[in-house]
């Protein structure tokens, strides 16, 4: 313990930044760096978006809102998760998030959860997972997800992970960081466990709309017995290029729904007025931008796996969902942090070592394709040469 951090609360000591903010603050100091680090869209949120938020500027949309979000944002996010999710909420089963996923997630944690308490979730994983799990004083219980299985979390490892202190899962599909995504008969099995060992489910669908190859995302949450036991969390951040404007939901529940509201008017109160009045506007306008901007992401996809596959050490499999590549590093002999470093000092390409996301993503990279296809034909290249002078 440091001097300065005498006296933090236990909770606090026990958090480290995540590994992907350093290595892409030392990526920033240095030149001519391509980054396949950061996990946002590429792209400008669509301008009708923009426009609605200068419009609700204007109108005085300055001002405090209700603490659960506008009743017509709600209503329309009740809509969509019908629509899209096959999922059945009223407007009142609807929270709308300030801070995007993330703070829908730490809110669903806060009053699902207590300190002692296991949540279980995915390894490799989103780092903020095992981080709000902290957070909120409980244990997390990291259940190895495989290359060989497509990354997916398989029901049998979550059940053997169960024991009598188990509150919740975390499932995360598409997931980040391998792209890996759930079959429905991952996601029965998993609401078999969860509704067996009475568990709650907390299901981070960001990148729902991000899949290729035929796959269709599906929501736990339309599974039996699993409407009530869910907390199904999303945000406009990924969908439509939304990331600074720190607006996100989450749908279950109305008791559950109505305990993360209490809390998030005693914490951050509501989502900004202006973002609400954007992402009212992203639901209800046009749609075309997302189905633009994910074939995009699926050309570049089919660019980089077997390009990475090319590179001597490489080995890629073929991800299905989000906009990352997990490509195994480990017979270059390194560690995936040495080789992260190496990688950013010899080739100047950030990419993040796999092992920032669990002690099972040693031995991987993560590299995000959100970055213009010339980007990553730049990068691949450079991470060639720089492999080659390991020889
Ligand atoms: C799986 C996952 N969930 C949530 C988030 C954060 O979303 P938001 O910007 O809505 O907080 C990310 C961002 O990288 C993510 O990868």
């Amino acid at each position: 313990m440091t001097e300065r951090e005498h006296g933090f609360s236990r909770r606090t000591r026990l958090i480290r930044p995540s590994g992907i903010r350093q290595l892409f603050d030392l990526s920033q100091s240095m030149g001519d760096v391509i980054s396949l680090g950061i996990g946002e869209p590429d792209f400008d949120t669509p301008l009708h978006i923009r426009e609605a938020a200068k419009e609700a500027l204007d109108a005085g949309y300055t001002r405090y809102t209700p603490n659960n979000g506008f009743p017509d944002l709600r209503d329309a996010l009740a809509a969509k998760v019908a629509r899209v999710n096959g999922l059945d909420y009223t407007p009142q089963e609807v929270l709308v998030s300030d801070g995007g996923c993330t703070g829908a997630l730490l809110l669903a944690l806060l009053t699902l959860v207590d300190p002692g308490d296991e949540v279980i979730l995915g390894d490799p994983g989103f780092v903020v997972y095992e981080a709000a799990t902290r957070i909120v004083g409980a244990t997390p219980v990291a259940v190895p997800v495989w290359e060989m299985n497509d990354f997916r979390l398989i029901p049998a490892d979550v059940a053997r992970a169960v024991t009598s202190k188990t509150k919740l899962i975390i499932l995360n599909s598409p997931a980040n960081p391998t792209g890996g995504v759930q079959r429905r008969e991952d996601l029965a099995g998993i609401a078999e466990v969860a509704t067996q060992h009475d568990l709650f489910v907390v299901s981070d669908e960001v990148y729902e709309m991000m899949v290729y190859e035929g796959v269709r995302h599906q929501s736990i949450a339309a599974f039996d017995g699993m409407r009530d036991r869910t907390v199904t969390v999303n945000s406009f951040s990924k969908t439509y290029a939304m990331t600074g404007w720190r607006v996100g939901y989450a749908v279950g529940a109305r008791s559950i729904i109505d305990q993360m509201v209490t809390l998030q008017q005693f914490t951050m109160v509501h989502a900004p007025a202006v973002s609400q009045r954007a992402a009212l506007a992203a639901l209800t306008g046009p749609q075309d931008s997302i189905e633009r901007m994910v074939a995009v992401f699926d050309d570049r996809r089919r660019f980089l796996v077997p390009r990475l596959n090319e590179i001597e050490g490489f080995r890629c499999s073929t991800p299905t969902g989000a906009f990352y590549v997990f490509p195994s590093v480990a017979e270059l002999g390194m560690t995936s942090e040495a080789f992260a470093q190496f990688l950013l000092q010899e080739g100047r390409v950030a990419v993040v070592p796999g092992s920032a996301f669990g002690v099972g993503g040693e031995g991987y990279l993560r590299l995000s394709y959100a970055q213009p296809l010339v980007k990553l034909e730049a990068a691949c290249n450079r991470i060639e040469r720089a492999v080659a002078k390991l020889r």
